[in-house]
């Protein structure tokens, strides 16, 4: 028997970590088709912040949280008649009661298509409903955490490699790479056979980027485009911007004529002379190719890659879900290399 109430943090108004709540409110129920997943781990990723400032708009209150693993808690009328969802692993088919799932960061449920913590109900909470389209089952030997990493962390940079379309050996500039989905876009590209340079602002992520697979990282440096010059006197061919606004006139700067960006990140304002980078676009001929999130498809990529020992779901911590303020704090602060992961499940005292 499932309690009708649920513990969620909630989003009560725009502003700062302090906004988010934890309150008690009605579990949702899932509708014809649509399962319950019960919330095992959800990531939280710089999109959450800019979400909490009200910077892309959305009710409140609300719940936010788009990376989410779980495991099917109960079925709606009709959903064991489907099975046509993007599974992986063993047991395709009809998702039944306890399967491990991670979702996709769409919401279906209802006809349209939406973000999850936006105008869906997101993953900061103990249940979720989804339509089984939006759900991959989470392969074995992968934990719930490590499945939270899947649709954004790890998806993202997937996404982002995949917009790029580079050979092995070359050289890409990650930018922004100490954060949850920089770290893992290192990863993925090491994967892949890129040459990465990895540009942090914190010296005290060099250890961790090394290790995630960056042949070079640029930390905490005054004047990060010389180090990059020393290192691709031409330039670099590739580059995905995890930051965005402060480092994008850095980034085209750093590409080599011809050169590729794909814009994942947005993290806050900065002043850009649009003239000054349309005249450096138009001369160097660069491409500059907008990055949203990971497809169905990706993410069941992504969730293999995992399996099968290519990349590493790199977590910087695991909170209890009513630290979620504390997550938000601790990401303003760029404290963490990776992702930090809120887990609703109580640890027994
Ligand atoms: N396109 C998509 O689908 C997608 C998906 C997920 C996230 N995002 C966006 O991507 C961005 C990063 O997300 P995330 O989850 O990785 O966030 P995160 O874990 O908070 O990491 C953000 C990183 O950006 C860098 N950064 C922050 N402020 C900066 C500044 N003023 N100047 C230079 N670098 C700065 C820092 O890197 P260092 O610590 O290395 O300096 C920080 O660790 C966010 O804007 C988020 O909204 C987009």
């Amino acid at each position: 028997m499932i309690a009708d109430e649920m513990r969620a943090v909630e989003l009560t108004a725009f502003g700062g970590p302090e906004k988010l709540v934890p309150v008690r409110m009605a579990r949702p129920e899932p509708g014809v088709g649509q399962v319950l997943v019960r919330v095992r781990a959800c990531g939280v990723c710089g999109h959450d912040l800019l979400a909490r400032r009200g910077r892309l708009g959305g009710p409140v209150p609300r719940v936010l949280g788009h990376e989410i693993a779980g495991e099917v808690a109960a079925l709606g009328p009709g959903a064991d008649e489907g099975g046509d969802g993007h599974h992986v692993g063993p047991g395709d088919g009809p998702l039944r009661v306890g399967d491990r799932v991670v979702l996709g960061q769409r919401d279906t449920t209802d006809g349209g298509s939406c973000f999850r913590g936006e105008s869906a109900p997101g993953g900061y909470a103990e249940f979720v409903r989804a339509s089984p389209a939006d759900v991959i089952r989470l392969p074995r030997g992968l934990s719930f955490v490590d499945g939270a990493l899947l649709p954004c962390g790890i998806g993202t940079g997937l996404h982002a490699l995949h917009r790029l379309g580079g050979t092995p050996g070359q050289t890409l500039l990650v930018v922004g790479a100490g954060g949850g989905v920089g770290i893992h876009a290192v990863a993925l590209a090491h994967a892949a056979g890129l040459r990465v340079i990895a540009l942090t602002r914190a010296e005290d992520k060099r250890a961790a980027l090394l290790a995630a697979g960056a042949e070079w990282v640029i930390a905490g440096t005054a004047d990060p485009l010389a180090e990059i010059r020393r290192l691709a006197p031409a330039g670099v061919p590739l580059a995905i911007d995890c930051a965005g606004p402060p480092t994008l006139e850095l980034t085209l700067r750093a590409l080599a004529r011809g050169g590729r960006v794909a814009m994942v990140g947005n993290v806050g304002d900065a002043a850009l002379d649009p003239a000054a980078l349309m005249g450096r676009l138009i001369v160097r001929e660069l491409t500059v190719l907008g990055s949203p999130h990971a497809t169905m498809p990706e993410l069941t990529l992504g969730a293999q890659m995992v399996q099968h020992g290519r990349i590493r779901p790199i977590v910087a911590a695991t909170l209890e879900l009513e630290h979620a303020a504390k997550a938000h704090r601790l990401l303003e602060e760029s404290a963490p290399a990776g992702r930090i992961v809120l887990v609703p499940e109580r640890k027994a005292a």
